[in-house]
């Protein structure tokens, strides 16, 4: 078993990547946001994206499931390609149908958490669950609670979101994004609309799915979790990846003189 974080970071990328996106190209109307981005995750990698405001990290997180398109690029998820270019720089997707089971790989959480304000905790669990992939309730529900368990709020299991506190929707929000069991949890700024009182109980619940090497691409301002709990971090800034690196290297030496500038403004 490798043992420190560069071992480990290496052997992931060894294997056959989870999330591989080549040379992604995006643009809003005439603004470029994406400018040739590429990015490798591998099995049970921790990446933490970081980068000042704008810099695309939402765009290129939404464009890695389809809630974006791209204009020109490959992405591939566990293998099986989702979008790719041809030499004369036509992009092509795969069918809905492939893109739908495609993306059903990745599971997302959001900032804003975006529960379902109607449905109580256990509901917002077994929607998709027996909606999407056509589960029986009692076997939905009987997987919710032990995610419920997992995130610590069983007890909450018949509140509306609206009787939660932003960290209990934020790691509600999480366990629904498991109850879809998907092989890579996406993850954008999921706590930087908490107060900094309740980031902590998210964060562990994260640190915890990252000790249970479940595949995980964080775009976060929070650098000490990048740091204790990443194995890579990659820099966007102005819609260039800049570097990619280990992320001990990383914080103990930035490569480019953009991310150092962003860490002294940071630490
Ligand atoms: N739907 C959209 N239509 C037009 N422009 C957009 C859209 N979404 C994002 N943008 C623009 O794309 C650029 C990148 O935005 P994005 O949200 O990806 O940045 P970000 O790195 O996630 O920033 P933040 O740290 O503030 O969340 C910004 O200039 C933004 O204004
Ligand atoms: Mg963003």
């Amino acid at each position: 078993m490798p043992s420190t974080t560069n071992e480990r970071a290496c052997a992931a990328a060894a294997s056959q990547p989870m999330i591989e996106a080549r040379g992604i190209h995006k643009t809003f109307g005439r603004v470029p946001v994406l400018r040739n981005v590429s990015l490798t995750v591998g099995q049970g990698e921790v990446v933490a994206l970081i980068g000042p405001s704008g810099s695309g990290k939402s765009t290129f997180l939404r464009c890695l499931n389809h809630l974006e398109t791209i204009d020109r690029g490959f992405i591939a998820i566990e293998g099986e390609a989702l979008a790719q270019t041809d030499a004369a720089g036509n992009c092509t997707y795969v069918s809905e149908a492939e893109v739908r089971r495609i993306c059903r790989k990745t599971g997302m959480v959001f900032q804003h958490f975006n529960l379902f304000p109607h449905l109580t905790v256990l509901e917002n669990l077994i929607e998709a669950p027996m909606v999407v992939r056509g589960m029986a309730r009692d076997e939905a529900i009987a997987r919710a609670e032990v995610l419920l368990d997992k995130v610590g709020l069983r007890a909450k299991r018949d509140n509306y979101p609206a009787r939660l506190s932003g960290g209990q929707k934020q790691r509600v929000a999480i366990a629904r994004a498991l109850a879809m069991e998907p092989d890579i949890m996406l993850f954008d700024e999921p706590t930087s609309a908490l107060d900094p009182e309740l980031t902590g109980e998210v964060l562990r619940t994260m640190r915890a799915l990252a000790q249970e090497r479940m595949t995980m691409l964080v775009v976060t301002h929070e650098m000490g979790f990048a740091r204790e709990v990443a194995h890579t971090v990659a820099f966007m800034d102005q819609g260039e990846l800049l570097e990619t690196r280990p992320a001990a290297e990383f914080f103990g030496s930035p490569g480019h003189e953009r991310s150092r500038a962003f860490l002294n403004h940071m630490l």
